[in-house]
């Protein structure tokens, strides 16, 4: 019984638990890369599939460091917006640049998917994250961080095959992390976990985002997700951004207060009038 028990909530209980957060942050605080945001800035940016105009001029300014979260219907482009910032996708006319000194290892994608090599074990699969620096002689203590960072660091010998669905993201996310990203991209990273683990996440990601200073740019069909975690929200619909939303709400975000409901509300709403108005 208290196998099972001590089983069922361990990611919750040490992820905010606080010697923990301040092992993390002294590990991270110690490294020798300090990461700094990556200021985006998109202009006219356009994408056809075939005859479909999936994007249609988009114009958006992110400053170094901002959370911006986008949020819109299911095939709105979402994804392929976020594919064209992290270069994965080629463009057909606009521009997206960063900030100065961009290298291409500064931006990083993480998917809804863990995406584990199912060979390798936990910790080699964050080494993969280094991309050619794993070759290096600290990939292992820098895997290592990456690791301790997410809460993980017991689970460096296991194979992704044991772990539970919110462990392998943790996993991803640490493979995203270990090479200090200055701009990270999330595609829905969430939407396969459980609600319990996805809040557990959620404040995973937020605090990883204040500790490091990244730009973060989550996609999420979840507006109580955008609104919890992002200063900024950009609801995408008909391929241009229909709204820009400032989130001047104080952190930490109290889940469930009535200016977070209210908010909520009016962009819900706004998302199912541009369905109402589509199929009319
Ligand atoms: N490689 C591709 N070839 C052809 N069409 C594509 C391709 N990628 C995306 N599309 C189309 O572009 C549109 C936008 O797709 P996208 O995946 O960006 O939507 P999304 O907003 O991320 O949706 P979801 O919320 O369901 O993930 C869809 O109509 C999709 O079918
Ligand atoms: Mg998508």
């Amino acid at each position: 019984m208290q196998e099972a028990l001590r089983f069922r909530v361990p990611e919750a209980e040490l992820i905010d638990r606080p010697d923990y957060v301040k092992q993390a942050r002294r590990l991270w605080q110690g490294s020798e890369v300090g990461a700094r945001g990556l200021a985006l800035t998109i202009r006219g940016l356009r994408k056809s599939f075939g005859d479909h105009e999936v994007l249609r001029g988009i114009d958006v300014c992110i400053p170094a460091g901002q959370f911006v979260a986008i949020v819109g219907k299911s095939g709105c482009g979402k994804s392929t917006l976020l594919r064209l910032i992290a270069g994965l996708e080629s463009i057909d006319s606009g521009s997206v640049s960063f900030g100065s000194e961009a290298r291409p290892e500064d931006a990083r994608v993480m998917f809804q998917e863990p995406r584990l090599l199912p060979w390798a074990r936990v910790l080699a699969n964050v080494e993969v994250g280094l991309g050619r620096g794993r070759k290096s002689a600290d990939a292992r203590a820098r895997a290592e961080r990456a690791l301790t960072e997410v809460g993980l660091a017991e689970k460096r010998g296991q194979w992704p095959a044991v772990l539970s669905g919110g462990q392998k993201q943790r996993v991803a996310l640490a493979r995203a992390l270990v090479s200090h990203p200055r701009l990270l991209a999330f595609d829905e990273p969430l939407g396969a976990l459980d609600a319990l683990t996805r809040i557990t996440m959620q404040r995973l990601l937020e605090r990883v985002w204040r500790d490091q200073g990244f730009t973060a740019i989550l996609v999420t069909h979840d507006v109580s997700e955008a609104i919890a975690l992002a200063d900024r929200v950009l609801l995408l619909e008909d391929g241009r951004i229909a709204r820009d939303i400032h989130i001047d709400i104080k952190r930490p975000r109290k889940r469930g207060s009535a200016d977070l409901a209210a908010l909520e509300g009016s962009i819900l709403g706004e998302l199912l009038r541009g369905g109402d108005e589509r199929s009319t």
